[in-house]
């Protein structure tokens, strides 16, 4: 049983009118049945699919939209974001640009910055990268907590959150706040702060990796969260081989995430269950990291995502094109296993049925290109090339 995620109240205007989408020169469904067509045309009614086929036998509608030949596909589903907090860590940046490596350890003065903030102040941030997300084709987020890491500040994270997305993710446990001994935090993770967050959280969360929380402490907190009736996922094997990716595939996580250093049996792990490998390569690129092995999860049958990873520390980008472009030329993906994991693949790392695919039923969320094909968008990288993008049927940017 999962928790069913709650509507979003943002920018979200559902169309009485009928809209024909027509044209379409190369259309990504999805759909494992019929994953493309060309010459392709799809109907979009009361926010949803109603009718997907070949241009010559669509039907009637309200509006059309004459798409000239361009490619379009859902919505990107960005399954993993850090969008709440303040302030920002160019000078890290900057510094691991001339050799230094990356720790967890930056994640504390994210964390004084947005203590320090008001609420208004983070929402408006928040607004702005669910923004940037928009314009680039991402119409669903998923939005972590975990710069807070007090009861309070962790709770109005996730309430800020909610302000923009169902997926809400509560990651108290991303690492032990200054000043905090281990033990002590858990314990506060797993009872008052888990509390106080669980009402504004799908999700829970924890960066298990050392420097951050270990196999048992990750055990413990997400356990906790499913007893208060969150669903599982996990930052695993980002910095390092370790547990995470084996308890995230034995407490049937929705996802485990980064995945960057995987042995035999973690594959096997992913391949053989239904947890979701959520490969981040923005967060490589930033951290000049190597990048994880998409190959050899394909090869083995495990479901891949990809989303941007969004936080000032690692990944400070918040392009789904971008990160598709990655896949493909630094982590050996087609384009089309790009394209799909960034949709479908999404979907699936938030257990969700309704978004990451054009089919009748599915919420209309569609992305329309200036150009021919999505291959463009690995091709031509850092080409604005998101023409247009509809939400629940309506246009959105
Ligand atoms: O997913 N790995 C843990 N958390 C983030 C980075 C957070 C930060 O550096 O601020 C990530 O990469
Ligand atoms: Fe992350």
């Amino acid at each position: 049983e999962w928790p069913v995620a709650g509507e979003t109240s943002v920018d979200v205007r559902t169309s009485v009118t009928s809209v024909l989408f027509d044209r379409i020169g190369l259309l990504y469904t999805g759909d494992p049945v019929r994953e493309e067509m060309t010459d392709a045309a799809v109907v979009v009614e009361g926010g949803h699919v109603a009718w997907v086929g070949e241009s010559a036998g669509a039907p009637a509608a309200d509006e059309r939209v004459d798409v000239g030949g361009g490619c379009v596909l859902p919505g990107f589903v960005d399954s993993h974001a850090h969008l709440v907090f303040a302030g920002e860590r160019s000078a890290e940046f900057a510094a691991r640009m001339s050799g230094r490596p990356y720790t967890a350890g930056g994640i504390q003065s994210t964390v004084a910055a947005t203590r320090a903030a008001g609420d208004e102040v983070l929402a408006a941030r928040t607004a702005a990268l669910v923004g940037e997300m928009l314009a680039q084709g991402t119409t669903t987020v998923e939005i972590k907590s975990g710069y807070g890491l007090t009861v309070e500040d962790e709770r109005r994270s996730l309430e800020i959150a909610s302000r923009f997305t169902g997926e809400t993710t509560f990651l108290g446990a991303h690492v032990v706040p200054r000043g905090m001994a281990a033990d002590d935090y858990v314990g506060l993770v797993t009872g008052p702060m888990l509390s106080a967050c669980a009402p504004h959280a799908r999700w829970v969360d924890v960066f298990c990796e050392r420097g951050a929380f270990d196999g048992e402490q990750a055990r413990e907190i997400l356990t906790a969260g499913v007893k208060a009736g969150l669903a599982p996922r996990v930052h695993a094997n980002q910095l390092g081989h370790g547990p995470g990716v084996r308890i995230a595939c034995e407490v049937g996580a929705a996802s485990a995430d980064h995945c960057t250093h995987l042995t035999d049996d973690d594959v096997e792990a992913l391949a053989m269950s239904e947890t979701v490998a959520t490969l981040l390569p923005g967060a490589e690129f930033s951290t000049r990291s190597p990048y994880p092995e998409a190959r050899r999860l394909l090869d083995a049958g495990a479901t891949v995502a990809i989303a941007t990873d969004c936080n000032p520390g690692s990944s400070y980008t918040s392009s789904m094109p971008f990160c598709i472009a990655l896949a493909v030329r630094e982590m050996r993906m087609t384009p089309l296993e790009a394209v799909r994991a960034a949709t479908r693949g999404g979907a699936r790392a938030l257990r969700r049925t309704d978004v990451g695919a054009l089919t009748p039923g599915s919420r209309a969320d569609l992305v329309v290109l200036d150009a021919p094909s999505y291959v463009h968008i690995a091709y031509r990288p850092g080409v604005p090339l998101v023409r247009q993008v509809w939400r629940s049927g309506a246009r959105v940017a």
